[in-house]
């Protein structure tokens, strides 16, 4: 069985490949290298062992992308390329919805052009905003508060609406929470551009000295320690779970969707003391203001997937911190 990963050379989708491959898919990438690098290709094949089918295309070129399907005789479509950078979207949600949506539809279209109909996407607990309560189910409201996350949702929308118009179309809507760690041979990380928004990316690179000071966004909020609560799954869980989702939509169709958490959360400062002690290490921070738009907590519960897939996040938060720092050493080292 072929499977085309879109945004395959980034983050989730890279170690998604590593996943797919070790249980015996043949994975064909296309990424357009906008937010990652070709050197992820040769360390891709290096865990792999083998070498793995790459087109750089830019999804919203929709021959290129057909051309890819002429090419492959494609059986899945996993599909992560997108913008991801939720401040960024508040700046340019003309470029985040063109780009995002336009880039599913294009995609749609060629599976129905030839006949691949099973599809699983990359969708964001950023869909629910700040949630009523937590555990966040995936029965909760959808209503993101930012241009990213609106852009998932309407994403989620237009597969639902695909898969109600065309039956033969089946759909996996996964729903990532808060995504850290590193394959563990340390070649393959978050390889965030420029300043990185995100928590972990952030501590690993005040460890290692390439960044002053972590600014820890508010320690006044309801928590047990006043900082921000969140769901934090390790990658290779992550990536796990779409190998997971796969095996159900080869024997199913219809629509489902899953959140992808370990069900339980953890705050901004004992993420901060767990990846100093398991990589004994100091990491250089100062309280300093909330960030606008951050919730105070937000954790999934991820029992649907468990049931339903018999999917179970393995990693506990040390794995993440211990394999986040690996990669960051290698990184730094090889002048990634
Ligand atoms: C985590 C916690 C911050 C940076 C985002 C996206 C979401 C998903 C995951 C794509 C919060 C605090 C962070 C820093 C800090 N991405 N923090 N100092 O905001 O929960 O989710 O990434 O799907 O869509 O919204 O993750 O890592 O940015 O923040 O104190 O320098 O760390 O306040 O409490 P977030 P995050």
């Amino acid at each position: 069985m072929r499977v085309l990963v879109t945004g395959g050379l980034g983050f989730i989708g890279s170690h998604t490949v590593v996943s797919l491959i070790s249980n015996g898919y043949d994975v064909v990438i296309v990424d357009d290298l906008s937010n990652s690098k070709l050197s992820v290709l040769d360390r891709l094949e290096t865990i792999c062992g083998k070498s793995i089918d790459f087109e750089q295309i830019n999804l919203l070129d929709y021959n290129s992308l057909d051309q890819v399907f002429f090419k492959y005789a494609i059986d899945f479509v996993i599909h992560f390329a997108a913008f991801k950078a939720v401040g960024e979207s508040q700046e340019k949600p003309l470029e985040y919805y063109q780009n995002n949506l336009v880039s599913l539809i294009n995609v749609l279209n060629c599976m129905r052009k030839h006949s691949v109909f099973k599809i699983v996407f990359s969708s964001s607990a950023c869909v629910y905003g700040t949630p009523d309560s937590c555990p966040i189910p995936e029965t909760a409201d959808i209503r993101p508060q930012n241009v990213y996350g609106r852009t998932k949702a309407v994403c989620e929308s237009i597969l639902q609406d695909t898969s109600a118009a065309i039956s033969e179309f089946s759909v996996a809507l996964l729903r990532y929470f808060n995504p850290i760690g590193a394959h563990e041979s340390g070649l393959i990380g978050e390889d965030p551009n420029g300043i990185p928004n995100n928590l972990m990316p952030y501590i690993t690179q005040v460890a290692a000295g390439k960044r002053e000071l972590l600014t820890v966004y508010g320690n006044d909020y309801p928590t047990p320690d006043g900082t921000g609560v969140r769901d934090y799954i390790h990658v290779c869980d992550l990536a796990d779970g779409h190998v997971a989702v796969l095996k159900k939509l080869e024997n199913n169709t219809g629509v489902f969707i899953y959140n992808l958490g370990c069900g339980r959360g953890y705050s901004v400062l004992e993420v901060i003391h767990a990846f100093e002690e398991v990589n004994h290490v100091n990491v250089n921070y100062a309280i300093g203001p909330r960030r606008s738009g951050d919730s105070a907590v937000c954790f999934s519960n991820p029992a649907k997937a468990n049931k339903e897939l018999g999917w179970y996040a393995k990693h506990d938060i040390k794995d993440m911190c211990r394999d986040s720092w690996r990669w960051e050493c290698y990184a730094r080292d090889h002048e990634v």
